[in-house]
């Protein structure tokens, strides 16, 4: 059963707030809206709790407790606050309907925990951590889910900290960043195979991405950098430097207790939670059964408003965790027309699924795919 209102770090929250399926400026749906207020980051016998508390223990360990630790921020946030605080430009792709929950046109679903990087700063706070979950329309595989749970991390340098180490700022800043999250990623794995990559983020300059070598991919795990420093003058830090990073819990902790698909962790079945336990980092998911896939292929000519994202919300509302990918097998033209193929696996994480349990699904997906996204079945 969905509530249908619920209190999130002191902020109530009712389904209708939120979900409004005739409102063009809200994209949000019932399953996303199911999610909120979950917080697997907070319950300790949980593999996302698990890690939390396992990094919130490397920062107690080597910065004596000067983190402070955020959980419970509610995650409906200002457009502002998602994007303008940190700088993100006005035409970026991440702003748009087709990457983001909105509930109207300026309030959103964060889509990372950035969104609280300024007010933070803005308190005073020089050293935090901020771990919540974040929302993103996205493809359906593995390793991608439209909700997942990030850590935020902060660290705001005064000149005296920087100036006898001769270095400019932002290298001092950059060092301490990359060796901080070297110590970090070594505690959690070990001997894993892992590499730092040159990126771009709008609220960081340097950026990088550190990336972990999993089911033979290189996986981004984490990005960070040194804060813009647009952001620390905005909000009173004129003279400082910082760092900042932003960490994905679900993807480390796949390849800590090697959860082989991101579905599981909403799990509430026994034979998935009894495995983990406080404390526990890094015991291995034993899975319980593997049931087998089932393929189903549709073709149909898209029309300019087709994305691949629309395409998985409508399977997700039908299909719900029964979608494991979703996937582009086949593209091409003729006469001015786009023809694409995609095909769905469904599989069940807990049971085998019936032939006609299947079938049903698939024929729904057809039709709504149809109604909702005008597009023409082949
Ligand atoms: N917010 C970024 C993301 O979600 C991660 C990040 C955080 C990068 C902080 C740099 C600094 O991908």
């Amino acid at each position: 059963p969905i509530l249908s209102l619920l209190e999130i770090g002191g902020v109530k929250i009712g389904k209708d707030d939120v979900v409004r399926e005739n409102d063009p400026t809200n994209n949000v749906t019932d399953s996303i809206f199911s999610k909120i207020g979950l917080q697997l980051h907070r319950r300790d016998n949980h593999p996302i709790g698990i890690l939390k508390n396992a990094i919130y223990d490397y920062f107690d360990a080597n910065y004596g407790g000067k983190f402070i630790k955020f959980d419970d921020i509610c995650p409906l946030v200002s457009v502002k606050e998602n994007f303008d605080d940190v700088l993100v430009p006005a035409n970026h792709v991440s702003r748009s309907y087709n990457d983001t929950y909105y509930v109207d046109a300026q309030t959103v679903l964060r889509c990372h925990t950035s969104a609280h990087q300024a007010e933070l700063l803005r308190r005073g706070h020089s050293h935090f951590l901020v771990t919540g979950d974040v929302y993103r329309r996205d493809s359906i595989d593995s390793t991608h889910y439209p909700v997942f749970h990030q850590m935020e991390g902060v660290r705001v340098f005064s000149p005296a900290e920087w100036i006898p180490s001769g270095l400019d700022a932002t290298s001092y800043a950059a060092t301490d960043l990359k060796k901080s999250l070297e110590g970090l990623a070594r505690r959690l794995f070990g001997a894993v195979e892992m590499r730092w990559v040159d990126t771009y983020f709008p609220f960081t300059n340097p950026s990088f991405e550190l990336e972990i070598y999993f089911q033979e991919k290189w996986m981004e795990v984490l990005g960070c950098g040194v804060t813009e420093q647009e952001i620390l003058r905005r909000n009173g830090r004129l003279d400082n430097i910082a760092w900042a990073f932003g960490l994905g819990l679900e993807r480390l902790a796949m390849v800590l207790f090697e959860i082989p698909d991101i579905r599981l962790f909403w799990l509430t079945d026994k034979r998935f939670t009894s495995q983990f336990s406080g404390g526990q980092l890094g015991v291995k998911f034993n899975p319980f059964s593997k049931f087998p896939p089932c393929y189903k292929d549709m073709s149909f000519w898209i029309n300019d408003s087709f994305t691949e994202n629309n395409l998985c919300e409508v399977v997700r509302g039908i299909a719900g965790d029964l979608v494991e990918e979703v996937r582009l097998i086949d593209n091409f033209n003729k006469k001015g027309m786009t023809s694409h193929c995609y095909r769905i696996a469904y599989r069940s994480m807990e049971r085998s699924l019936t032939d006609e349990e299947i079938n049903e699904l698939q024929l729904n997906v057809r039709e709504q795919v149809q109604s909702k996204l005008n597009v023409v079945l082949r």
